[in-house]
C-alpha cells in the first residue's frame, strides 16, 4: 500500500502548535502510518499505541545515525557529531557499552540522595516569586529547577550555570523566531560553544575530580578504558540536555493541564497521595517529547500495510500513542485517578529514559510545592494565548507561562 502523504504546510500549523491532539486522532484513525513532509527532512509517523511500542523495540528501526549511510546529515546537520554521537543515537552493542557505564554513575541511590537538595532548590526558586503575586513560571521555575539539578549532578561550576543555560535555550527554542536562517546560525554557534565548553570541562574534571557524575565516568573509563574522550563529551551533553529540557517542558505542560482542569486540581489538593499517579497521567496527557527521537529503517519494513523503504526516517508519535482509545478510555480527558496504564511517555525498549527516577522525583517535588506555596495559582492569560514552541519543534513546551497567585 502506498502511504498517505501529508505536506508540511498541512501538518505544522499554528493550531497544531497549540493543540496537536485532534491531528494525532485523525492520523491514528485514518493514516496510522503516514509520510509527513518536514521542513528539513521527511519522516514516516507511526501513531497507534501497539505499533508505537513495536516500533520502539524493532531492531530494523535503527538509531545508529552516525553509522553507514550518515543519516545524521539529514536530521542534525554536518557539525552535530561533536555533541550528538551518543547513546541515544546508537544501536547495541555500542549503545549497551555507552549506557552501561552511565547507568552505574546514575545509580538510584545517588539519585535518591538528591531529594533534599531538589526540595531546597525548589524552595529557593519559589521564595523569590512567592511575594510577587505573579510570575513567568518557565523562566522563574520550570527551566532553572532541572537545569540546576542536572548541572550540579554533572559538576558544572556554579559560575557557568547561566551561560550553559543560555546555550541550551538557544537549541531548545530554535525555530521560534521569524528568521529561520538566523535561528539556524544561532543554534550552530551555541552548539559549537557548548562543545568547546564541555571538552574543556571534561579535561578540567580529569585534573580535579570531585563528587559528581562526570568525575565518576572519567574514573570508570580510566579503570576500564570504556569511553573515549569524545564520548565523554557527547555523553555529558546528552545528560545535560536530556536531563533538563524534557523536565522543564513537562513542568510547564503539567501546570497548564492542572490549571485548566480545576476539578482534577481539586482532587490532587485534597489527596496528596495521588501525586505519583498524577505525574504519570500528566505525562500521558501532554508529554514534552511528542515524537521519539528519529529512527532509520535499516531495511524495508511494513507497518499497517504501509511499506517504509530502507533509509527512511521514522518517528514514533509518543503523544498520539498515549491518546489511543484502544488503550486509554476517554483519552483526551485528564483523569488523575485513571488506573495506571502503560503509557510510553518515557519511551520503551533499550532507549527507555535513563533519568526516569530523577524526572519523577523532580516533578513530584515541584508540582507539590507549586500548589502549596502559590495560593490560588491561575493562568494570567487564556490557555490558547500561551506562547509555545513552534509546531515543527521536536519538543512540546511553552516559551512563557505567565501566572498570578495570592502573594
Ligand atoms: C519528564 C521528564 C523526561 C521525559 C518525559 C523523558 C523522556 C524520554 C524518552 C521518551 C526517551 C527515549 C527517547 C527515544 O527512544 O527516542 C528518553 C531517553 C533518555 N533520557 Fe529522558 N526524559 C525525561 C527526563 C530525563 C532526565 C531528568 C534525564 C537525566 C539525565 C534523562 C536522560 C535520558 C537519557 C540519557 C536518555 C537516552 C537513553 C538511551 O538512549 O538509552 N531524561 N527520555
Amino acid at each position: 500500500m502506498t502511504e498517505p502523504v501529508v505536506p508540511a504546510s498541512e501538518y505544522y500549523t499554528d493550531e497544531f502548535a497549540v493543540d496537536p491532539y485532534p491531528t494525532f486522532a485523525e492520523l491514528r484513525e485514518n493514516a496510522p502510518v503516514c509520510l509527513v513532509k518536514g521542513p528539513r527532512f521527511d519522516s514516516y509517523l507511526i501513531s497507534r499505541f501497539d505499533d508505537a511500542k513495536a516500533a520502539l523495540t524493532d531492531p530494523r528501526l535503527s538509531k545508529d545515525l552516525y553509522g553507514p549511510g550518515q543519516h545524521y546529515l539529514r536530521i542534525f546537520g554536518p557539525n552535530s557529531e561533536a555533541l550528538n554521537r551518543n547513546m541515544l543515537n546508537s544501536d547495541p552493542p555500542e549503545h549497551s557499552r555507552l549506557r552501561r557505564i552511565v547507568s552505574q554513575a546514575f545509580a538510584p541511590r545517588r539519585i535518591e540522595a538528591l531529594r533534599p537538595r531538589v526540595a531546597q532548590i525548589v524552595d529557593e526558586l519559589l521564595d523569590k516569586v512567592a511575594p510577587r503575586g505573579e510570575a513567568e513560571l518557565m523562566h522563574d521555575f520550570a527551566i532553572p529547577l532541572p537545569m540546576k539539578v542536572i548541572s550540579e549532578l554533572i559538576g558544572i561550576p556554579k559560575a557557568d550555570h547561566d551561560q550553559v543555560l543560555d546555550w541550551t535555550q538557544v537549541i531548545r527554542t530554535s525555530g521560534s523566531s521569524k528568521n529561520p536562517e538566523r535561528d539556524r546560525a544561532a543554534v550552530q554557534e551555541a552548539q559549537l560553544r557548548l562543545h568547546h565548553y564541555l571538552a574543556d570541562f571534561v579535561q578540567a574534571k580529569r585534573a580535579r575530580p570531585a563528587d559528581d557524575i562526570v568525575s565518576d565516568l572519567i574514573a570508570a573509563c580510566d579503570r576500564q578504558g570504556t569511553l573515549s574522550e569524545s564520548e565523554l563529551v557527547t555523553t555529558t551533553f546528552l545528560l545535560l540536555f536530556a536531563g533538563h529540557q524534557t523536565t522543564a517542558d513537562f513542568l510547564g505542560n503539567a501546570t497548564v493541564a492542572l490549571l485548566t482542569n480545576p476539578e482534577q486540581l481539586a482532587l490532587l489538593r485534597a489527596d496528596p497521595e495521588l501525586l505519583p499517579a498524577a505525574i504519570e497521567e500528566l505525562l500521558r496527557f501532554d508529554g514534552p517529547l511528542p515524537v521519539a527521537s528519529p529512527r532509520i529503517a535499516a531495511e524495508d519494513v511494513e507497518y499497517q500495510g504501509v511499506r517504509i523503504p530502507r533509509g527512511s526516517v521514522v518517528g514514533v508519535v509518543i503523544n498520539a500513542a498515549n491518546h489511543d482509545p484502544a488503550h486509554f478510555a476517554d483519552p483526551d480527558r485528564l483523569d488523575l485517578t485513571r488506573e495506571r496504564g502503560p503509557h510510553i511517555g518515557f519511551g520503551h525498549g533499550v532507549h527507555y529514559c535513563l533519568g526516569v527516577s530523577l524526572a519523577r522525583m523532580e516533578a513530584q517535588i515541584a508540582i507539590s510545592a507549586l500548589l502549596h506555596r502559590l495560593p490560588d495559582l491561575r493562568l494570567a492569560v487564556p490557555a490558547e494565548e500561551l506562547r509555545r514552541l513552534p509546531a515543527a519543534s521536536p519538543f512540546r513546551g511553552l516559551l512563557e507561562l505567565p501566572v498570578r497567585f495570592t502573594a
